[in-house]
């Protein structure tokens, strides 16, 4: 029986950790457990940096950015010793089973964490999107959102100057966020890692075909992956001739209140890691495939791949032009 569980965030904070926590908290209290918020990840478990949360310790955080227990990417705890120095602090603080809210990478460390005997439910927390288990991660759907905002103001003042924006989108090596955003901003073209691209016959030729239709300014949005955003405006405005600008988008993507959807998500996620710890279950992912949440095995999931909707990519190239 479980009695003492923790939480923490780790890696890049998303939107929507919030509502996760205060699910973890809520649910973990309800069922009379005791449960410690550890402050910045991995460093603070290592460092016994923790408070305990009660239900009104998580009053007023649903509509809130960012994470509470803020967040960090540690590689102390990728070694042995930073490992045993978790596991200690764990079995001083009696806690029996612990929440990790983040991406794949703090995965692999609730992974190894849950084989040495401490149980971990992982919940998938990142604006990339990119858990391949799960649909939809906890901050993608807000940092869509924030970029479609963006491009819009963007495709204001590129309209209003026929130029053509050159927008890079974060998603690490990922074209989710890209992708959705960029159909959704109306991109004339996208252009993300999974799909090769040649620049003339992508960006170059497509503008030229739509000039040829009188079209005027453009969006045209890339992967932080592939980058070079800058040299892509030069170019488009060397052989286009329309005068060009880039952006990049950076970690405005990352903050500001999260969708009613993150806070949905955030909150099922939270609440059924905590059903699962409850039992004594550990070393699970939780996820969402098709609307319904259910929970993986964490090797397996680590080991599953994801493919990206490729005739989004094509519908996309058809419409935007
Ligand atoms: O994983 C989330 C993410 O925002 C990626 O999209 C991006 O590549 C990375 O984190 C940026 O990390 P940092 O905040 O450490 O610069």
């Amino acid at each position: 029986m479980i009695k003492t569980i923790g939480v923490l965030t780790s890696g890049g904070d998303a939107p929507g950790m919030n509502a996760a926590i205060r699910a973890v908290v809520r649910a973990g209290c309800e069922l009379g457990m005791k449960v410690y918020g550890i402050n910045r990840g991995y460093n603070g478990l290592m460092e016994n940096d923790m408070y305990e949360m009660h239900l009104r310790t998580v009053s007023d955080i649903i509509n809130r950015g960012g994470t509470i227990l803020y967040s960090a990417r540690s590689d102390r705890f990728k070694t042995e010793e930073g490992m045993q120095a978790a596991i200690r602090v764990c079995r001083e603080r009696g806690i029996d089973g612990l929440v990790v809210i983040g991406g794949d990478g703090s995965f692999r460390g609730a992974r190894d964490l849950s084989l040495r005997g401490v149980p971990c439910v992982a919940i998938p927390g990142t604006i990339d999107n990119d858990i391949a288990c799960c649909d939809r991660t906890i901050g993608y759907d807000t940092a869509m959102n924030t970029v479609v905002e963006m491009v819009d103001r963007i495709r204001d003042t590129t309209e209003s100057h026929d130029r053509c924006a050159v927008v890079e989108v974060m998603g690490r090596g990922a074209g989710y966020l890209v992708l959705n955003a960029g159909i959704a901003c109306g991109a004339t073209s996208i252009l993300m890692p999974e799909v090769p691209f040649d620049f003339e016959r992508d960006v170059i030729e497509r503008m030229k075909r739509t000039q040829r239709s009188n079209k005027v300014h453009f969006v045209i949005m890339v992967s932080e992956a592939i980058g070079g955003v800058d040299e892509m405006a030069k170019r488009i405005q060397k052989e286009t001739g329309v005068e060009s600008r880039a952006t990049v988008l950076g970690h405005v993507q990352r903050g500001g209140s999260p969708t009613a959807a993150d806070r949905i998500l955030g909150s099922q996620m939270g609440y059924h890691a905590v059903q699962l710890l409850k039992d004594g279950i550990g070393n699970r992912v939780v996820a969402t495939q098709k609307g319904e949440i259910l929970d993986f095995d964490i090797f397996e999931a680590l080991n599953m791949s994801k493919e990206i909707d490729l005739g989004l990519y094509k519908m996309s190239n058809e419409i935007s032009i």
